[in-house]
């Protein structure tokens, strides 16, 4: 299978086709795909022989009596089934992949806290190696909360294999483009991509453009849906036919390969002769994808004031409770910034849930300095927070004429859990121990009225 293009190609007299070769469009499509003539059965799931000799498996992402809008799983036809790619497990050390619960980790006080972007470790640094857990949230034994990393490749992962039991993998790429090669075909994402892989999901990544870097939140909850649009209606924010999940791809190899699965917060590895990767056609909507953040469609204020961040919410994974996330992943790409006789960038606040915030390029404009690409910033529980003194003096003061921020794409992984720093967050040198006199230049107001 040839490596996928991940933009929009020009066709013909510069034309762009929405169709990206090797994926299908949508969101949680019931999809259907082989990479051979005849391998999904027709009118079943569970043949007695299956097309090409090749074993029935389903792989089940929802308990099997899960509402029908939130039951997820797909039919897989592959060359052996997985109890074969699962042998005598080892435990094997992976010390910087941390899960939550994770406390007292460190003794650093609580604080607004902003890292600049980290030096990349020394040594081989496969996708799994290369995990650098900041925060943990929540217990990855109930099923609740999340963690957010960095990872850093130098490295393909060429007879390694992983899945992660505790939770599905949101990857948004800030350096360097990988593949992602699951069972269910073959991802390719760059910086300003964003792809989920599912909990339970077997892949391997592979460095196309290295080194690479990026951001990883894992989701212990309940999966990544897209937001109600409530009175926004049927279009905007994240359109369904932008999400591409991949055809079906398979690797057929019979060598010496080993597999590491995630669970409970540890690793265990095991020695398998084969890949596992040898799904040749499958069907449902359990099943990998990826989106151009490009697309996404921001709505905001037209007339005046700033409203609330959720606006940009792309994805979110729901808790259980109406309205509360488990995890929200949220961008601010660039707009047009409008908004009469109103302070534009986002308010100041404090906020119940946790914010964990990332800068792919360009500069936020809540903080145009010491937030850089690559960098994090963690606005936890009831923390304040809002526009440095630049920031606040430029908004309060310029001209209000239409503005468009440009080249700019930062994100959030936001939860209502506390996010508890791990120790290499505590003691990574990229701490900026002066964050917080970002603000002690605002000075008392309270003069005459304007
Ligand atoms: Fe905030």
């Amino acid at each position: 299978m040839q490596l996928i293009s991940s933009h929009a190609q020009p066709i013909g007299n510069g034309v762009k086709s929405a169709i990206l070769p090797g994926y299908m469009p949508g969101f949680g499509n019931d999809f259907e795909t082989e990479a051979l003539p005849g391998v999904l059965p027709c009118g079943q799931n569970s043949p007695q022989r299956a097309a090409y000799g090749l074993y029935a498996e389903q792989l089940s992402g929802s308990p099997f009596t899960a509402p029908r809008t939130v039951n997820e799983r797909s039919w897989l036809y592959r060359m052996r089934p997985s109890v074969r790619h699962a042998a005598r497990f080892a435990p094997v050390s992976l010390p910087w992949w941390r899960s939550a619960p994770c406390l007292d980790d460190h003794d650093l006080p609580i604080g607004q806290l902003r890292w600049g972007p980290p030096p990349a470790p020394e040594g081989d640094l496969t996708f799994v190696a290369g995990v650098r857990t900041m925060t943990t949230a929540g217990d990855v034994n109930t099923q609740t909360g999340m963690s957010a990393a960095l990872y850093f490749v130098n490295q393909s992962m060429a007879d390694d294999y992983f899945y992660d039991a505790d939770g599905e993998l949101l990857v948004a790429p800030q350096a360097g483009k990988l593949v992602f090669f699951t069972e269910l075909g073959r991802i390719e994402v760059g910086p300003g991509h964003v792809c989920v892989i599912p909990r339970g999901v077997k892949f391997k990544v592979e460095l196309v453009e290295g080194p690479a870097r990026g951001y990883l939140c894992e989701n212990y909850g309940a999966k990544f849906t897209l937001p109600n649009r409530g009175p926004i209606g049927a279009n905007c924010l994240a359109n369904p036919r932008d999400f591409k999940t991949p055809i079906a791809a398979f690797e057929d190899k019979e060598t010496p390969c080993r597999l590491t699965v995630k669970w409970c917060g540890k690793f265990y590895q095991c020695e398998i002769g084969h890949s596992p990767l040898d799904v040749v056609g499958w069907h449902g909507h359990y099943a990998p994808y990826k989106y151009d953040l490009s697309t996404f469609s921001p709505v905001g204020s037209v007339l005046f004031d700033h409203p609330d961040p959720s606006i940009f919410t792309v994805l979110t994974a729901p808790s259980g409770e109406d309205g509360v996330a488990n995890v929200d992943f949220v961008i601010f790409p660039e707009r047009w910034q409008v908004a009469e006789h109103s302070f534009r960038p986002p308010w100041y606040h404090m906020n119940v849930m946790s914010e964990f915030m990332g800068l792919i390029y360009g500069q936020y404009d809540a903080k145009p300095d010491g937030f850089a690409p690559g960098g994090v910033s963690l606005h936890n529980c009831m923390l304040p927070h809002g526009p440095d003194l630049n920031a606040f003096a430029k908004a309060s003061t310029e001209e209000l004429k239409p503005h468009k921020l440009v080249d700019t794409l930062a994100f959030m992984f936001e939860t209502r859990l506390p996010q508890h720093l791990t120790r290499y967050a505590a003691q990574l040198e990229t701490l900026q121990r002066d964050y917080a006199d970002c603000w002690r230049g605002l000075e008392r107001k309270y003069g005459s009225r304007p």
